[in-house]
């Protein structure tokens, strides 16, 4: 299983990272814009994942790298 949409708007980390490439947009503003991070939350750490790696495709996270991540956000 592999997590590559935030589950509550149905937006792609594929277009998450086309955004955030494209037109420069921070986490801040592409929360704003997709809605992305702004309903349950769970996606945060795959989003900022995304954005640090340039990876859309990712293996379910256990809590400790959750932590870990969000940590360093
Ligand atoms: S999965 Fe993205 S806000 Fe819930």
């Amino acid at each position: 299983m592999t997590v590559r949409f935030c589950a509550c708007t149905g937006v792609s980390f594929e277009e998450i990272l086309r955004l955030h490439r494209a037109e420069g947009l921070s986490l801040q503003e592409l929360k704003a814009r997709t809605g992305c991070c702004e309903g349950c939350t769970n996606c945060e750490p795959y989003v900022l994942l995304t954005l640090r790696t340039g990876v859309t495709d990712h293996p379910v996270l256990t809590p400790h790298t959750v932590a870990r991540i969000l940590g360093s956000a």
